[in-house]
């Protein structure tokens, strides 16, 4: 099979993966606090590993990870409803990845496949369980119909946060830099808390967390990624500032106002990234 067969196989695992990640996370953040939210977050804390594997091997192999976001299952109620859903997406997942385990024959990425196989089976296991779990208990799902200025600047926060987390992690794959691709990944993961803590937030404060994503940046040069991301960590930080001076809550101004400070952090990382790409070139 040649490297762009492999790299299309690779990207459609991606895609799932991606899916899977928005999937198990909206039902956790959906059902507030709790051991059953803890579990799947800790799913797609394993699917997130997945994504990062899949994406550096096609980046090794000369392509592009792709951002688009595989098929999700979203529908349904009550609770066991969605673990059921949950089930099926890992049926899906274990049936692809035998598939492309037989279609490729590189061995290194054969095992790879076969590493992600193992934990998707163990998932799928999970999740039946979890459908039990969730008619017993009577797990509910948390959220309320609350939508005001407040809902809106959370919701703002998390298409922002989910934004610059698939962007940090394509300019951490694309650039060659090692310190650039070393920093891209930890603020990502940042910036991962960021969305946890707004949609958590949110749910808490009886609204819904709605997990999309706007346009995110594809440059080529390291040079220009760094500028584009400090653009917009510079246009964060202060709607992030000034969000936190109108909100009222106490607690919810503390939060703001951390995650404002963080995101002044990664401004000064990334600018002292583009000094150091600006001298070598
Ligand atoms: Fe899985
Ligand atoms: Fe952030
Ligand atoms: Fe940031």
């Amino acid at each position: 099979m040649d490297k762009d067969k492999i790299i299309a196989l690779l990207n459609k695992d991606l895609e799932d993966e991606h899916g899977a990640i928005i999937q198990y996370l909206s039902h956790a953040y959906a059902m507030g606090e709790g051991e059953l939210a803890c579990e799947i977050e800790a799913i797609s804390r394993d699917e997130m590993r997945h994504l990062d594997w899949l994406a550096e091997t096609i980046a090794e192999l000369g392509g592009v990870p792709s951002l688009k976001r595989g098929k999700m299952l979203m529908e349904g109620n009550p609770v066991s409803a969605w673990m059921q859903n949950d089930v099926s997406l890992e049926e899906d997942a274990v049936k692809q990845y035998r598939e492309h385990i037989a279609a490729i024959s590189d061995p290194k990425i054969k095992r790879l496949l076969k590493r992600i196989l193992s934990d998707e089976e163990a998932h799928h296991d999970k999740f039946e369980h979890f459908v039990e779990k969730a008619e017993k208990e009577g797990i509910k799902d948390v959220r309320g119909i609350r939508q005001d200025e407040v809902t809106d600047t959370l919701n703002w926060g998390i298409k922002h946060e989910y934004t610059v987390i698939l962007q940090y992690l394509l300019h951490s794959y694309m650039s060659p830099n090692e310190e650039v691709k070393e920093q891209m990944e930890d603020q990502a993961i940042n910036e991962m808390q960021h969305l946890g803590w707004l949609a958590e937030e949110l749910v808490g404060g009886c609204g819904r967390p709605v997990i999309e994503h706007t346009d995110v940046d594809r440059s080529k040069k390291t040079a220009d990624m760094l500028k584009a991301d400090i653009a917009i960590e510079k246009e964060v930080t202060a709607r992030y500032d000034r969000a936190a001076k109108e909100i009222e809550d106490p607690d919810l101004k503390k939060l703001l106002i951390r995650i404002r400070d963080n995101e002044i952090y990664h401004t000064e990382v990334f600018q002292d990234l583009l000094k150091q790409e600006e001298k070598k070139g």
